[in-house]
């Protein structure tokens, strides 16, 4: 076998208990989202099974840092977020780009189509980039993300979260989740949380790390992250 050759892997189908499902009726985007026709299998391509693959080349110095991309730091409450990337096996995931997006401390993102009645920060833009290490490790700094409420329904906010998007080893394994923190009062009410199964809403609740705090510095919280296996029977 040709030793520079990408290692290919079975992957087995998502697990429908862990995800949303298309279709809620009570988050009213999944309306329109949601596939009208039964789906068909298909089968996939050398392309999805073997990336797409980002290395380090791909981050700038403060992609893993959101409170030192700009010339001051910015306002909020800086935290530390961390935990592991693996696969349904519990296999760690070495090397995957895990791309973050984010409201300020006052519930605001940097973005044209925010118009929620909250200041921008001009030292804070809210995206941010880390790899895994070898063992499916990471860890990035940010600040705690404020509420903002949804535009166009009435008294809906959301509570404090971070996006997050991950590839894992090949187009099949993606996922882009949220993570939240935990106590928050609005929890119970956010629609997108409550689509996830009981189980998953928890898993997309961080917990405080307090190893991982840095004293007198930023409190730490761990968010572990799980993406589709492999086939069950396959190494
Ligand atoms: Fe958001």
């Amino acid at each position: 076998m040709d030793e520079a050759a990408p290692t290919l892997f079975e992957y087995g189908r998502e697990s429908l208990a862990a995800h949303p499902a298309a279709y809620s009726d009570n988050y009213l985007f999944t309306h329109k989202r949601a596939p009208l026709r039964p789906l068909h299998a298909v089968a996939p391509t050398l392309t999805e099974l073997t990336g797409p693959s980002f290395g380090p080349e791909v981050l700038d110095a403060c992609d893993d840092d959101l409170t030192r991309q700009h010339d001051r730091g910015p306002i909020g409450e800086r935290i530390i977020v961390c935990g592991r990337v693996v696969d349904e096996d519990g296999r760690g995931i070495p090397r995957t780009l895990i791309e973050i997006w984010q409201a300020n401390a006052a519930g605001r993102y940097a973005h044209a189509v925010d118009c929620h009645d909250a200041p921008l920060d001009p030292n804070f833009t809210g995206r941010g980039r880390v790899l895994t290490d070898a063992a499916g490790h990471y860890r990035f700094v940010t600040i705690k993300p404020g509420a903002y409420p949804v535009g166009g329904l009435d008294n809906v906010w959301r509570p404090s979260h971070i996006h997050l998007s991950l590839f894992g080893p090949s187009f099949l394994s993606r996922l882009v989740t949220q993570m939240y923190f935990p106590g928050d009062p609005l929890l119970p009410f956010d629609t997108i949380l409550n689509t996830a199964p009981p189980h998953s809403r928890q898993m997309m609740i961080a917990s405080l790390d307090r190893a991982a705090t840095r004293s007198e510095w930023a409190v730490a919280y761990r968010f572990d992250i799980v993406l589709r296996g492999r086939r069950v029977g396959t190494p």
